[in-house]
């Protein structure tokens, strides 16, 4: 296994996300702890695009329970239905939220969040986790994010 990251001497995302997704390969490909890899996978997103938060909540029952992250602690439990997290849980879908203030219900465990991506991986067809990411920024994510983050939950559900 890598044990340093190599990322793209570019502020092209594109050439990032080309980057950093084979050596997320590789470096899962190794392993089968799947708290491990998710840690990893956290680490990795957030040197690679120093995003403000990056994490995994996990569906335990009626909740999604933070999981392995880096950056600021977080809330803990999410309800389905509740800010982009459980929506995107409940819609099954990938949600991208511009400006966080303008999402309603939107739960601001950290004032200094303004744009965030949310992307659910499955199991039997079933939302297993999602994929938080939060930046500092307004309008930072977009569909190229959602493009090659999308490529990382299939890496993802094949650990599930
Ligand atoms: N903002 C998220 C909650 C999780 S934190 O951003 C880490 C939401 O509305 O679901």
């Amino acid at each position: 296994m890598a044990e340093e990251l190599i990322i793209a001497n570019t502020e092209d995302k594109i050439e990032r996300y080309k980057t950093l997704l084979p050596q997320i390969e590789a470096l899962i490909g190794g392993e089968d702890d799947l708290v491990a890899n998710l840690a990893n996978i956290s680490a990795a997103l957030r040197e690679t695009f120093s995003f403000f938060w990056v994490g995994f909540y996990t569906v335990k029952g009626n909740e999604l329970v933070l999981g392995p992250f880096q950056g600021p602690i977080a809330c803990t439990r999410i309800r389905i239905g509740k800010g982009v997290c459980g929506t995107a849980w409940q819609q099954k879908k990938t949600l991208i939220v511009p400006n966080v203030d303008e999402f309603p219900g939107h739960i601001a465990c950290n004032p200094a969040s303004k744009s965030e991506i949310v992307l659910p991986a499955f199991k039997n067809g079933e939302v297993a986790l999602v994929l938080d990411i939060d930046c500092d920024k307004l309008n930072d994510f977009d569909k190229t994010d959602e493009q090659y983050l999308q490529q990382l939950m299939r890496m993802i559900e094949r650990l599930l």
